[in-house]
């Protein structure tokens, strides 16, 4: 098949901040997440990978999500690839449950006039482990989570963290009835010396949490490795995540979607026959 590239002006690099100026279609695909998400509200939660080959829109078409998720649905967004850059590559586990613990952090704020004692309780933790204080019973005793008695900072705070979003909706007396936490590029949790266990260790929680849906995605093909590791057969999910493929756009919509954005562009439509992928300054077909 050809594949050609069209030049035509540029939009800004990465997902912009207003997303919905620039923001086209997936009808189809925002209409299925937000099936899957709705069943929190029956305290039943899904866990779900979503692939798509590089820049075909996942990062844009989760954040637009984010946007639309009710608000007795709280949301966190995280990307590994930040963690893994301020990090130099030395990626930690502790330091990837610290960050989803500032990102749910930042979801709860918006809601922190309903939620004013989990949002005090996470400040305080936040604090204490700015000053490499792990001691967080107190805390933990007020949401209902029971930090182990070890030394090991690593696993109270993962502890902590994991069981966080599911005691934040639990204290919310109902008006809160779902956590939503999209971790994206989470390719690089491959960086970690044991993924296998991080992936287990997220699945031994999801498993008794009802409220709380994660999402994964990534600039990764369906079937590598780190998507063995999460959901192959032997993997910590077990081929039981929903999966979610996202699809370059077809050429109809392309079509409409150039129409729309550049109407006085010399492109000639019929020229699109032959495009199976737009590179470079556009939405990716
Ligand atoms: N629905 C859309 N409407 C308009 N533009 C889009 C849409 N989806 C993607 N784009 C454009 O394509 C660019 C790449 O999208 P995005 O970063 O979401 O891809 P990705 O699948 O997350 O890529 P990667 O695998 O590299 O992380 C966006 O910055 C945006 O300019
Ligand atoms: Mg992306």
């Amino acid at each position: 098949m050809i594949k050609q590239v069209i030049k035509l002006p540029s939009l800004p690099l990465g997902v912009p901040t207003d997303i919905n100026k620039y923001f086209f279609n997936r009808t189809k695909e925002l209409i299925n997440f937000h099936s899957f998400i709705n069943t929190l509200n029956q305290d039943v939660a899904n866990q779900i990978l979503v692939t798509g080959q590089r820049g075909v829109g996942k990062s844009f078409l989760l954040k637009k999500l984010i946007e639309e998720v009710p608000s007795n649905i709280l949301t966190a967004y995280l990307d590994i690839s930040n963690i893994y850059g301020i990090q130099k590559g030395n990626l930690t586990e502790e330091k990837i449950m610290y960050a989803m613990f500032e990102e749910m952090n930042k979801g709860i704020e918006k809601e922190s006039d309903i939620l004013s004692k989990v949002y005090n309780i996470g400040i305080e933790i936040k604090n204490k482990i700015n000053n490499k204080d792990f001691d967080f019973k107190d805390a933990g005793s007020i949401l209902g989570i029971s930090i182990p008695n070890v030394t090991d900072n690593y696993e109270k705070l993962s502890k902590f963290v994991m069981e966080y979003p599911q005691k934040v909706v639990e204290s919310s007396e109902g008006k809160i009835k779902g956590f939503v936490i999209i971790i994206d590029e989470f390719q690089f949790i491959g960086e970690l010396k044991n993924p296998e266990a991080f992936f287990w260790m997220f699945r031994s929680f999801t498993q008794e949490q009802d409220n709380v849906c994660y999402i994964f995605t990534g600039s990764t093909s369906s079937t590598s490795d780190i998507v063995k590791i999460i959901n192959g057969n032997d993997g910590a999910f077990g081929n039981r995540m929903i999966r979610l493929n996202i699809d370059p756009f077809t050429k109809k919509k392309l079509k409409g979607i150039l129409k729309q954005k550049y109407p006085k562009s010399h492109l000639q439509w019929r020229d699109l026959k032959d495009f199976t992928v737009v590179l470079e300054d556009i939405p990716h077909i």
